[in-house]
């Protein structure tokens, strides 16, 4: 099973969202799989033009000359796909949102109604990877994800998706953390990532038992504001 993740952080692998990445790839290549990451920050995407020449003038294929044409196959050879972004203004990075507008060839123009009555592209093959949709945020709370998990539920109501597990970690500013009585609540999460990516390789799902614990937050939502706040200080100081 070949799992990849793009990794829309402008941090690259200094950021919280790759420290999920890698917890959850730990799990999965234990289990047997081949799992690459792709910091998209490292890669040349320009924004998608509008001008639909993948659909026209070279079906399936964008004619904008960057590294996308090689993410495009990466992205298509894989059995999973894990689409990783921090949380900028409740929605993806910038660097994420190119990147998924530069999939448009992956589809074909013509309209078809989906599973839940409203239009979408017809696909343009018999196989698409399926998708994990992973995020961190700096808030205390899981309900900052309401719009991923709205994007997400529409992909999986209309049918051009199969999003098979959603992953969200809010307080993802603790990840990075390195003093000594925070390191064991943070490895304690890593190690839940680690059990969902073995799960996810098993059966393609999560359980219902870890779904739960990685909703659950790191430390106290007080606490994690305080600790905020407190580093504010420090800055403002
Ligand atoms: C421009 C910008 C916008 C952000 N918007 C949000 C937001 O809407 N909600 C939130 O909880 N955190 C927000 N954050 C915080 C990041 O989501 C958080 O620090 C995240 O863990 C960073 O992940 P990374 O280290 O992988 O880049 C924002 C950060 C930046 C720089």
């Amino acid at each position: 099973m070949k799992i990849t993740a793009f990794n829309g952080s402008p941090r690259g692998e200094r950021g919280n969202t790759h420290i999920m990445v890698e917890a959850l790839f730990k799990g999965a290549a234990g289990r047997g799989a081949e799992v690459e990451n792709v910091l998209l920050v490292k890669k040349n995407i320009k924004h998608c033009t509008g001008c639909f020449a993948c659909w026209t003038l070279s079906p399936g294929k964008c004619i904008i000359k960057d590294d996308m044409a090689a993410l495009l196959d990466k992205y298509m050879n894989s059995d999973i796909v894990v689409i990783a972004s921090p949380l900028y203004s409740d929605y993806v990075t910038g660097i994420m949102k190119d990147f998924m507008d530069r999939l448009l060839p992956i589809v074909c123009p013509r309209f078809e109604k989906g599973k839940d009555g409203q239009t979408k592209h017809v696909k343009r093959y018999g196989k698409y990877p399926a998708i994990i949709m992973m995020s961190s945020c700096g808030f205390p709370e899981q309900q900052q994800f309401e719009l991923f998990k709205l994007f997400c539920e529409r992909k999986i109501r209309s049918g051009s998706a199969d999003v098979i597990a959603q992953i969200y970690r809010s307080q993802g500013e603790l990840l990075r953390e390195t003093k000594p009585k925070l390191i064991p609540f943070i490895e304690k999460y890593k190690e839940v990532l680690a059990k969902a990516g073995s799960e996810i390789v098993e059966g393609r799902t999560l359980s219902p038992g870890t779904m739960e614990e990685l909703e659950k937050p790191i430390i106290p939502e007080e606490k994690y504001t305080r600790f905020v706040n407190i580093s504010c200080n420090k800055i403002e100081e």
